[in-house]
């Protein structure tokens, strides 16, 4: 009896989805506004599953994917992204070329092939490649040696790099061709690492393979090193998200370019998305600050009709009728975020959006009945706030808690001792003057004139490699649902229930009252 008195008081102060945004329909809520409550688990964190189908041809190991911001995601965190199941996606503020490119690096990524390997010409001294070592501070002292043409003409051991050969040249010093293991990069076969593996255990001592074309000129190189560390990467839980043939997932930013005439430049967008499909991009996604309009919806059935089984992300919207309306227009995937992000001033310039927790259930309650997937775009600082956004979507993007990594574009800079590396709003007069005015609605040449900016240039303090950025995130959201005893995202999205959060409730859940030493980060 005392047992289903107190059951009864949890489902009194805790509700589901539909009992409490339905009782907070008078305020907008976000991340920090609620709480989760916990509820009885046999399910441990590190058993948990975090896969999520965005579309029937998208699915992730993991719910994360970067955010299309040219000082978040080209091919470096992409490819860093599908490595650790999420998903990156290419933004659009470069030429088109350089953005097909991108794509292309990420699809044809060979995991442990070093792309582009610092090579030594015959003609060189053996003092010019000391010099370089000294000055770029490489780790390494074995080199391919190749001609103008890039074809390999052998290998310069670190046996013959040293200061008493300085003054002989290359040419004479390398292993010749003949005597260079290499392999053709189509022998590498679908799985390069296991096939390069082989190759280390049946040649004792030798810890380098070239990889080349038909024609012999140089792709690449493996090192033993990576194949080991990517082997025990291989006993990971979560796999990299690829393709059917294998490859690492991309997706690519597309906008709703206009002609000179201001209409819809459909052939324009066709071509571009044509190009983005011939490289082997898994999904595109109309990006812009308001995707309940004209524009953004008639791209969407430009690129529905045209390529009915491509996966459309498309947004950002806040509403259920903007989720309906996407959804009529063809996307699979919307985006919900309107100012939440942490460079956006959208909100203070045009005094529009809505909070996050809030946006998320509307637009939940009109994906489900569309059979839509949805993003939570934007305002993410924390895992918690992941697992908060979970609950309602299939996945997250975030922009500011990857723009730190060391896979993000852009140089780091030193300030005071401590490295940042810059994060703009794609909505940022800067980044508006380089390409991206379109998804604010504006011309590229209005940033000439008085346009108002809705958002911000900042910097991110520097936090390493991406791989430890999602390590972080991955074991918040494994907690989360640890605390929820839910196995997997859906059974998070059933069993959630929600109490808001008074701002007393919001300073107890911070460290407080101690001096702290060190971050939990
Ligand atoms: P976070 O919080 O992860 O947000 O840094 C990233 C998301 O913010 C959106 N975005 C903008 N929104 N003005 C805005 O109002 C901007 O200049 C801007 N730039 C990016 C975008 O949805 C991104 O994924």
């Amino acid at each position: 009896m005392a047992a289903t008195r107190n059951f009864n008081l949890d489902d009194t102060f805790y509700q589901n989805a539909e009992s409490f945004f339905m009782a907070n329909q008078k305020v907008g809520l976000t991340y920090d506004d609620i709480t989760l409550a916990t509820l009885y688990s046999e399910i441990l964190p590190r058993d948990t599953q975090l896969d999520t189908q965005l579309a029937d041809t998208l699915q992730l190991n993991i719910p994360v994917v970067s955010a299309d911001m040219d000082t978040v995601t080209e091919s470096r965190m992409a490819i860093a992204m599908a490595l650790n199941g999420g998903l990156g996606l290419i933004h659009y503020n470069m030429p088109e070329k350089q953005q097909l490119s991108e794509v292309s690096r990420v699809k044809y990524h060979v995991q442990g092939l070093i792309q582009d390997p610092i090579k030594v010409s015959p003609d060189d001294l053996i003092g010019d490649v000391l010099e370089r070592i000294e000055e770029r501070k490489f780790g390494f002292s074995t080199f391919p040696v190749v001609s103008k043409e890039n074809k390999l003409l052998g290998l310069l051991s670190g046996h013959v790099v040293k200061p008493r050969y300085a003054s002989k040249k290359v040419a004479e010093a390398l292993t010749p061709r003949d005597q260079v293991h290499s392999i053709r990069k189509k022998e590498l076969g679908k799985d390069p690492i296991a096939r390069a593996d082989k190759f280390f255990t049946e040649h004792l001592g030798i810890h380098k393979l070239l990889v080349v074309d038909d024609n012999d000129h140089l792709l690449g190189l493996i090192t033993m090193s990576d194949v080991e560390r990517i082997t025990q990467e291989r006993k990971a839980q979560f796999k990299p998200a690829r393709d059917a043939q294998f490859r690492l997932v991309c997706g690519a930013a597309v906008s709703a370019t206009r002609n000179a005439f201001g209409e819809l430049d459909r052939e324009r967008i066709l071509d571009h998305v044509g190009a983005l499909l011939e490289r082997g991009v898994d999904c595109v996604a109309v990006s812009t600050a308001h995707g309940h309009s004209k524009g953004v919806g008639d791209t969407v059935k430009v690129l529905r009709d045209a390529f009915p089984k491509l996966p459309i992300i498309a947004g950002n919207v806040t509403s259920g009728s903007g989720v309906e309306y996407l959804a009529d227009c063809g996307a699979n995937i919307i985006k919900i975020g309107q100012g939440p992000g942490s460079i956006c001033t959208t909100r203070i310039v045009a005094g529009v959006g809505i909070p996050q927790m809030t946006a998320l259930y509307i637009c939940s309650r009109m994906a489900a009945k569309k059979k839509v997937s949805i993003l939570a775009d934007g305002g993410i600082t924390k895992s918690g706030d992941i697992v908060k956004a979970l609950t309602l979507a299939q996945g997250v993007i975030c922009g500011g808690m990857l723009a730190g990594s060391a896979e993000s574009p852009g140089d780091m800079v030193e300030i005071a001792g401590k490295m940042y590396k810059q994060y703009r709003g794609m909505g940022s007069l800067a980044a508006m003057k380089a390409g991206s005015a379109a998804r604010y609605g504006h011309e590229k040449s209005d940033t000439t004139r008085k346009v108002a900016a809705e958002g911000i240039e900042a910097l991110k303090e520097s936090c390493g490699p991406v791989d430890r950025v999602l390590a972080t995130l991955i074991g918040g959201i494994q907690s989360g649902m640890g605390y929820l005893g839910a196995k997997n995202l859906s059974e998070l999205r059933e069993k959630a229930r929600y109490i808001r959060v008074s701002p007393a409730g919001q300073r107890e859940a911070a460290p407080h009252d101690v001096v702290e030493l060190k971050t939990g980060h």
